[in-house]
Order: structure tokens, then C-alpha cells, then sequence
């Protein structure tokens, strides 16, 4: 039976627990970004795994260059609409830019924010050593929280590139070092961004707490990619490691351009197509 076929007659819901128990019988875990309701509802339906509320809602619904823009109202506004969808997956919301790196008083209040008035199953925050505090206190309130390392964009301005992360063996190392502190501190899986693939594989197999790479080669326990990269929406993102399963840019196109000279051309509508 395929992967997919498998997915779509298991209905019951995903849990972090679930996540986990797919790490250890090595079964991948399909992760994928979603925004508003009607995408959400057939990706679920497609029977992925877990659903990402990113940040990157900033860059791809909002137009802005970074994901840094993007404020806690809007993330809950695009959260709200992807829970009334979604029915299996695990739903994941991204907490942005400036809510959570202050103090740690403040990170729960904007996780339990996202919690209360989403519904959604759980929260991610970029960084290692240095949010720990934050980390701690959402978990201590019981909100499951997913990590995020190597490529952080929420730091771009620090990084200065997008460039894959971690080449070097000192930011090897620390990257090494979050990922068992994050697992040490009860963090229920860990996404790691742009690394190279052989570090990925080494944190996989080193934590129990399934890893979900994005540019980190397939040495990992699941892979995640933004909806409008993989579905062509986004034409001019192309990076090594993005594997476009459709081109909607193009067909979204001719689709309304056909529509313009239907509509010009008086085609449409015609006598059936009217009361
Ligand atoms: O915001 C996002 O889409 C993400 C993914 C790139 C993992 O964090």
C-alpha cells in the first residue's frame, strides 16, 4: 500500500506522541506550510502530517523580504483559519519575530496567545541556548514546543545571507549542542534549515525527538518545505534543495489570461452560464 493511501485511511489525529513513535519504527514524517482555509483543508485531506503555520507567511501572503515584519495578530489571524480546516495533522504556528527573544514572561504570553486563540496543537521558536528560559516556561505551561536551528530567518540580519549554516566547526558544534539542550529540556521534535546533510543526519541519530530537516539532506526523520516553493507559486525561489511538485505560477497564469480574453471576447459567460 502507498505511503499516501496509508495516510489517508489512518484519520486519527497526529499527536507529538505520534511523532515520535514514527521516528522509532522509521516511518518519515511529511511536514508542509499552510496559511489560509482552503489550503489547509486539502493538504490535510492529502493526509500530511504536520502543518506548519511558518512565519514565512511574512515573505509569501504579505510580500515583505524577511520574515521579521510579521506581528502575533497576523499569525493567529492565519492560524485561526488553518485550524477550522484541519482535522488530522499536527498544526504548528510559528511565534514571530520580537515575541518571545525579550524575557521569558513575555514568550508565554504569546504562546499561550497563539494556543488560546487558535486552537492550534503547539508552537515553534527559532534559537538554541539562548531562549532557553522562554523554551522552559512555555513547556512548564504545557505547550508543546518544536525548535528550530541552523538557518534561523528571524536572525537574517545577523547572518547577513541566507548561505547554508554550520559549515564550520565551531558553529557546528554549538548547532550540536541546542539540539540536545532543546531535546534535554523536553522540545518534542526540532526543525534544522540549511545545514549540511551530513550534520543532520548526526543530530538525528544522536536525539530521540524526531528531526525535520528543510535543506538538510535526507538523513533526517522529515522533511518540510513552504506550500508556494513546492507548488511553483513562487517562481523566483530555487534554491539546491527545493523540489517543485507542480508550476501553478504558470498555470494559475494562463488559467486568469484565458479568462480576460473570455471575458473581452464576450465568450463568457454564455447562455448557460446565466439565469
Ligand atoms: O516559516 C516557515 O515556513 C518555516 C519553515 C521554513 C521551516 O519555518
Amino acid at each position: 500500500m502507498s505511503v499516501a493511501k496509508r495516510d489517508l485511511e489512518d484519520t486519527r489525529k497526529v499527536t507529538t506522541h505520534r511523532l515520535i513513535e514514527m521516528k522509532q519504527r522509521g516511518e518519515k514524517i511529511s511536514m508542509l506550510t499552510a496559511y489560509d482555509f482552503s489550503m489547509a483543508q486539502l493538504i490535510d485531506q492529502a493526509g500530511m502530517d504536520v502543518i506548519l503555520v511558518g512565519d514565512s507567511a511574512s515573505n509569501v501572503m504579505a510580500g515583505n523580504v524577511t520574515t521579521l515584519p510579521i506581528t502575533l495578530d497576523q499569525m493567529i489571524y492565519h492560524g485561526k483559519s488553518v485550524m477550522k480546516a484541519v482535522k488530522r495533522a499536527l498544526v504548528v504556528v510559528d511565534l514571530p519575530f520580537g515575541t518571545y527573544q525579550g524575557n521569558s514572561k513575555e514568550a508565554l504570553a504569546s504562546a499561550i496567545r497563539v494556543m488560546k486563540e487558535t486552537h492550534a496543537d503547539c508552537i515553534k521558536l527559532e534559537g538554541g541556548s539562548e531562549i532557553r528560559e522562554s523554551i522552559e516556561r512555555i513547556l512548564c505551561a504545557g505547550i508543546p514546543v518544536m525548535g528550530h536551528l541552523g538557518l534561523t530567518p528571524q536572525s537574517i540580519n545577523k547572518f547577513g545571507t541566507y548561505t547554508v549554516r554550520a559549515r564550520e566547526e565551531a558553529e557546528a558544534q554549538k548547532l550540536i549542542e541546542d539540539a540536545h539542550l532543546l531535546e534535554s529540556i523536553g522540545c518534542f521534535a526540532i526543525v534544522l534549515e540549511k545545514i549540511p546533510a551530513a550534520l543532520a543526519a548526526r543530530v538525528a541519530s544522536e536525539l530521540t525527538i524526531p528531526i525535520i530537516g528543510i535543506g538538510a539532506g535526507g538523513g533526517v526523520d522529515g522533511q518540510v518545505l513552504v506550500m508556494h516553493d513546492m507548488l511553483g507559486i513562487n517562481k523566483g525561489f530555487s534554491p539546491r534543495f527545493l523540489r517543485r511538485y507542480a508550476n501553478l505560477a504558470e498555470d494559475i497564469t494562463r488559467a486568469v489570461q484565458n479568462y480576460i480574453e473570455d471575458v473581452k471576447t464576450k465568450d463568457f459567460p454564455n447562455e448557460k452560464e446565466q439565469y
